[in-house]
């Protein structure tokens, strides 16, 4: 074994799932790319008290290059802990989407504390299959595993999706079961990035499905992907300083806010922190025009992503304050 994460003071996803399905609320996962986006998350999160999981996609470590990625999250506690006077939130490093049995066990070994392995792109038997195999490595590490079962519409990493195949509660229990995972992603109208829904499209997710499923495993953790609000005034002000999204629209805080009440213990997101820092950065250059030092953007553009990221904690999450329970 490489590195474990448990000398990088990371924790895997065990407690924080059970504290979270039992008190109602559900842990933020915020994608990360770079130090700007890792210090906004790090700083949210101590601020308001939060669990954290710190999610890098296979993107993430095309752009940022795997290694420093890693050594950031290892600094992520250590600054945490700063923060926190001595003592640090819990802060989980997940491996987002993996897609294959090589790149999770790549994780696993470079120090992740938990992983995704995306099978939802195969049949159900694959799906099966390759899901159990990472878990059968993952767990001889204490590594946790997220499964996903049902397609969300729009594009993950090179894939994309026309339309929703919604998880279909009849499948859950024998996925579970038979792959061993510790949290399952569902299909229930979520979807990646800044456009969820077409103009004239009723903005909603299928929450009757999210109650089948848990009928169907009790108290089980279940994983929202694709869960950006998309904030119209981030939208507004972005159009507002030159750019151009239109019919940008997202999942509503009040939906996210009942499933974190049940069974929902992860809600992904990304894209709404990619819209707060580039409004924030569009801002900069069309007011301040002969600004060049990049920390002059970078700054103003961290500022908004932890005021966002603390809003999600505590009024959509319901996660603040939870981060020592
Ligand atoms: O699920 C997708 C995440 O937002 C990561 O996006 O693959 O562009 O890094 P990415
Ligand atoms: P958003 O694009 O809605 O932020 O979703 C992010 C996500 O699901 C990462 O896995
Ligand atoms: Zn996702």
């Amino acid at each position: 074994m490489a590195v474990s994460y448990k000398d990088l003071g990371l924790v895997n996803t065990v407690d924080m799932f059970q504290k979270a399905v039992k008190g109602g609320y559900a842990i933020p996962a915020y994608n990360f790319n770079n130090m700007e986006q890792i210090q906004a998350i790090i700083m949210a999160c101590t601020e308001t008290a939060s669990p954290v999981i710190l999610q890098v996609s296979s993107g993430a470590r095309k752009y940022a290059n795997q290694t420093l990625l890693r050594y950031m999250a290892q600094g992520a506690v250590e600054y945490a802990k700063e923060l926190g006077g001595g003592k640090n939130i819990p802060i989980a490093l997940h491996l987002d989407h993996g897609d294959t049995y090589e790149l999770c066990v790549s994780c696993i070994e470079t120090g992740f504390s938990s992983v995704m392995i995306d099978g939802s792109h195969h049949d159900y038997e694959t799906n099966v299959e390759l899901t159990k195999k990472v878990v059968e490595y993952a767990h001889k590490y204490n590594v946790t595993v997220e499964g996903e079962l049902g397609v969300l519409a729009g594009v993950e990493d090179d894939v994309s999706a026309e339309h929703h195949t919604y998880t279909e509660p009849d499948q859950v229990e024998d996925f579970v079961k038979k792959t061993g995972v510790d949290s399952l992603a569902i299909s229930i109208g979520t979807s990646h990035g800044a456009f969820k829904f077409k103009p004239g499209q009723k903005a909603e997710i299928r929450l009757d499905i999210l109650a089948e499923i848990e009928k169907r495993i009790p108290g089980f953790p279940i994983v929202l992907h694709g869960s950006s609000s998309v904030p119209q005034d981030l939208v507004k002000k972005i159009n507002h300083f030159g750019g151009k999204l239109d019919d940008a629209v997202g999942i509503s805080e009040d939906q996210l806010r009942e499933a974190a009440k049940s069974a929902v213990c992860k809600i992904n997101i990304d894209s709404d922190g990619r819209l707060a820092m580039t409004a924030a950065i569009r801002e900069v250059f069309a007011t301040k025009p002969a600004e060049f030092d990049p920390r002059k953007y970078l700054g103003p553009a961290r500022d908004a992503l932890k005021n966002l990221y603390k809003h999600k904690n505590d009024t959509v999450l319901g996660s603040s304050g939870h981060a020592f329970d």
